[in-house]
This record gives structure tokens, sequence and C-alpha cells, in this order.
């Protein structure tokens, strides 16, 4: 299948404009969507074999997720589950609608398997997400696997009033969600990145805490898990007062990493160009680094905080490595793009294989085995 997408698909769609294909590809899983009969009969090309994680007391019916910025508006949530995906994250959603950054603002970088994007949280904002997600529960068409949202911050709001920003969305959004992702890391809204400093990630965090808080209290059930995602350029001592506020406020989790705004070496010239562009850079070069920061964190913690790794998994042995470094889920964004529909069925095979090659019993076994 890959082969097929490889040699014929990808060609065609890599004619177009990186963004337009994303768009064009997403109108497509919309319309499957709205479709039970569609999503069934892609389920028998596309899903995965079952491969259970519980983490945050929640059932993944296997480790390989959606990650943030695919599906920014929610617009194909019942069809990724079909095409393999254990759970997705949807989002970034800001609490005002916003529309980006000026295009050209994605861009593929072929020869590297990467891409670089300066999106800047493109989205219909909170309110519009709700609606949407209601949209799919109305008509019955809500997945069976878990539902993430990944919180960005409206470039409009100024930093000192993120906190506010961050909460109201989860205000709007909580009985939509089964976790919620507080994104600090998105190199392209001015400041975002500065949100990771302690004074300010201990504010946001500690009023989307109160809200969680309040929320589940009103309505007598559990809070959603909280759980923060981080640069791969974090130094040391960033990265363990990131991982203070974790401990103090109980999140439930870190998603490491986002896009990185460093370059690293190009393996083909023809890449020079694209590398140029400004915003973060995805896919395979982001890989090891992002690998390190998991490994990192489950280091500092001795894996007490569980970790979702993201960064540059284009096969299942870039994601079993992401597992022995100290991930408990992982997800991806690049590896869709250049591998095509085919890799969360591909990956989950590959990591069950793997498991059983090394004599565990399940992925929760391996979890930090070579931090
Ligand atoms: C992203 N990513 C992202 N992350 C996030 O937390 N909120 C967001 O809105 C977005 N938006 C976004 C748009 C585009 C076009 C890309 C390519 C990426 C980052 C993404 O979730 C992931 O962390 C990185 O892309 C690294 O994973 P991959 O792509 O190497 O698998």
């Amino acid at each position: 299948m890959s082969i097929l997408y490889k040699t014929l698909l990808r060609p065609a769609v890599f004619l177009q404009d990186s963004e337009k294909a994303h768009s064009r590809v997403l109108r497509i899983l919309s319309s499957l969507s709205k479709n039970k009969f569609s999503l069934s009969m892609v389920g028998a090309l596309y899903s995965s074999p079952e491969l259970p994680v519980n983490l945050f007391d929640i059932d993944f019916p296997n480790p390989i997720g959606v990650a943030a910025g695919m599906d920014k508006n929610g617009e194909a949530v019942p069809s990724w589950q079909s095409i393999g995906y254990g759970f997705c994250e949807i989002g970034g959603v800001t609490l005002h609608e916003q529309p980006g950054n000026p295009k050209p603002r994605m861009f593929r970088a072929s020869k590297e398997n990467a891409l670089i994007n300066r999106m800047g949280f493109n989205n219909m904002g909170a309110k519009a997400l709700k609606k949407q997600l209601q949209f799919w529960k109305d008509r019955g068409l809500w997945p069976d696997s878990p539902l993430g949202i990944n919180l960005g911050k409206s470039k409009v709001t100024p930093l000192q009033d993120a906190h506010l920003d961050y909460s109201s969305s989860i205000n709007i959004l909580w009985n939509h969600a089964d976790f919620f992702v507080i994104n600090v890391s998105s190199p392209n809204t001015p400041g975002l990145r500065d949100l990771q400093e302690s004074k300010n990630l201990d504010s946001i965090i500690n009023e989307c805490c109160e809200t969680n808080k309040r929320i589940s209290a009103e309505k007598g059930i559990s809070q959603k898990p909280l759980l923060v995602k981080i640069a791969p350029e974090l130094g040391d001592g960033f990265l363990e007062d990131i991982i203070k506020i974790v401990e103090k406020y109980e999140l439930s989790g870190i998603v490491a990493t986002n896009t990185t705004v460093h370059r690293p070496k190009i393996k083909h010239k023809s890449s020079e160009k694209i590398y140029r562009e400004e915003g973060g850079l995805s896919g395979a070069p982001l890989r090891d680094k992002s690998t390190e920061m998991i490994r990192k964190i489950f280091r500092l913690t001795n894996g007490r905080i569980p970790i979702i790794g993201v960064g540059g998994i284009l096969t299942a042995d870039d994601a079993w490595e992401k597992i022995k470094a100290g991930a408990s889920l992982l997800q991806l964004y690049t590896g869709l793009v250049f591998e095509g529909p085919g890799i969360a069925k591909s990956i989950v095979k590959g990591l069950k294989k793997c498991i059983e090659l090394e004599g565990f019993d399940s992925i929760e076994d391996a979890v930090g085995i070579e931090a």
C-alpha cells in the first residue's frame, strides 16, 4: 500500500502547493467521515490491529495518534480511527477565530522527508470547534478512540492574559475532549515559547487546573487529563522548571516535542532554499532531537510522568526507539504526508513484531527500557 502511495498518489499530491494538498486531503477525509459505510470501507483497508495501551485511565486501542495541526478544526474526526490511529489530537485551537500567517506558510523538503510550517494557529476558534464536535456526536459518528484537544493562545491576547485565553478554551470545550494539551511551544506565534518560562507557565497551568477542577466538581465527574507540549530545543534548566510545574500541579503528562526552529545539516543541496524558510521544521530531521528530549524527561523523572512522543516518526523502528526512550504513546504528522494513509497500520504491525521479538507482553513493558 505504501509503495502504491509513493509511486502513484504521492507524486500527484506533491505537484500541488503543500497547504492546498493538505486541505484537499482533509476535505476528502471529512466527506468520508459523514458516511458510516465509507468509513467501514476505509477501515477494511487501513485499520490497525489491536495494540492496547491504558494511560490516564483511558483505553487507547493502539499507541499511534494523529499529532496536533493535522485536523485543526475537527473536520475529519471520525476518519482517523478508520485509517488506523489509536487516538487523535485536534487543534491547535485558540479562544478566538484567527486566519494565521500570510500564505505560503507550509513547505515540503521532500528529499529530507521534512516540512517547514509557519501556520500561526489558523483555526475557527473554540466555539466553532465545539459546534463541529457536537455535529459528529449528534450524528452518531463520534469515534471509539480517544480525542485530545490542543490549545494555543490567540494572537490578539497579550502574553500576560494567556492564562485566561487557555482556560476559557477549556471551559468551552471541556465536554468534548478526553484530554487537553496546553501548547506553549509553537514557534509561529510571537512570544508563545516564552510561556514555557516558569513564572508564565505556572500562571497558565494554575488557571487551567482551576477551571478543570471547577467544571469536574460541578458535573460530579473526574477531571480531564491536562498535558503540556514542549519545544525540542528547551535548555536543561527550563526543562527542569517545567517538570517541577508538571509535578506541582499533578499534570497528566508531557507531549515532546513540537517542531524545531533549528536547521540541522541537509542531506540534499536542493533542500537549501526550503530550509531558509522561517518556521518550525518537522519530520525525519527532528527525530533524534525529539527522542533525546523524551529520554531526558524519562530520566529526570524516573519515568513518573507519562510522555507522548512526537517528532520524526516515519517507521516502526522510529516509533519503537521512542517507546524504549520513555514514550507511552506516540503521534505523527509529517510521516503521514510522506508515507501515506497506511502509515499507522504499518507502524502498529511493526510494533507488535518488536514486542514479540524482544519478549515483551505489552507496550507498557517496553516504555523507557533504554532511557
Ligand atoms: C504542527 N504542529 C502543531 N503542534 C501543536 O502543538 N499545535 C499546532 O497547532 C500544530 N500545528 C502544526 C501544523 C503543521 C503544518 C505541522 C507540520 C505541525 C506540530 C506537530 O503536532 C508535531 O509536534 C510536529 O510536527 C512533529 O511531529 P512530526 O510532524 O515530525 O511527526
